[in-house]
């Protein structure tokens, strides 16, 4: 591994691995998002061979074994969460990699109906690079559904129930992080904007088939939220999208 800032996460994501134990795993697709129960991206799952990317504890795959696909692949940057995820899937016979979703793993080529990542593509170093291997990885047809912080709430920071911009949306760049979930270990994220997720699908050759900002979950519709400046909150989720879904289409070589 070349690349310094993966070389660094994939430490911190050991360190951190237990706090995502079946946390953003199918149905869900993020939080205070709504469900794939209730968003249906996917079609037929039964007989199908699936990759997950940042497939973490495994929890989204085991949704996959449980709706009936054939093959279960999964491929995540920490040795802690491939562990869990083996420990999720004890008996399922599951395809388990320990490697970077933008460096080829020797996974197979046209193979998948489904690559489907579930809140970590944007952990990537390199989304063009990432972007062209799931574009390999998927048969002529096959389909690719993933989800991640919607670009712009990242940005957004609620004092006393306002809502201001932070930084700049315009600027990508990396973020660094000197804790993550209450540990001292540094992570590294890269911001990009929504139109370069979009923009690098296309260049990828996939087309784009549909993008959802999420609304909150019909499960807390209900709900009147308090004020709230956590980051993820039902209240700043009831005003922004939390979460981007994008469902894309490889082109017909
Ligand atoms: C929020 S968790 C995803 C949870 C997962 N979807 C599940 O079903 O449990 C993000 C995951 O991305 C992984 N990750 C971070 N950077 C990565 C990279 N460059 N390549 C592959 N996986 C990465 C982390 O190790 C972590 O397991």
């Amino acid at each position: 591994m070349t690349n310094r800032i993966l070389e660094n996460n994939k430490k911190s994501w050991d360190v951190v691995a237990h706090h995502f134990n079946g946390v953003d795993a199918l149905p869900s697709y993020g939080p205070f998002t709504q469900t794939e129960e209730e968003l249906g991206m996917f079609g037929e799952i039964t007989g199908k061979k699936v990759l997950d990317i940042g497939c973490g504890s495994g929890h989204s795959l085991k949704y996959m074994e449980e709706h009936g696909a054939s093959e279960l692949w999964g491929i995540d940057l920490s040795h802690s969460q491939i562990k869990e995820a083996e420990n999720t899937l004890k008996g399922l016979n599951p395809r388990l990699f320990q490697g970077a979703m933008e460096e080829d793993a020797g996974l197979p080529k046209s193979y998948f109906d489904y690559v489907y990542s579930i809140y970590a593509i944007g952990w990537t170093t390199d989304l063009a690079a990432t972007f062209r291997l799931i574009h390999s990885y998927l048969k002529d047809g096959g389909t690719f559904i993933f989800s991640w912080d919607h670009p712009l709430y990242a940005h957004l920071q609620t004092r006393n129930g306002e809502i201001h911009l932070k930084g700049s949306y315009q600027q990508e760049g990396v973020a660094t992080f000197e804790k993550f979930k209450g540990e001292d270990t540094q992570l590294t994220l890269h911001t990009r904007k929504f139109a370069t997720y979009i923009n690098e699908l296309i260049n990828a050759g996939f087309s784009i088939d549909h993008v959802v900002e999420s609304q909150v979950p019909a499960a807390l519709a209900d709900i009147e939220p308090e004020v709230s400046d956590r980051y993820y909150s039902l209240y700043k989720a009831r005003k922004f999208p939390t979460t981007l879904i994008i469902k894309a289409t490889k082109r017909q070589g």
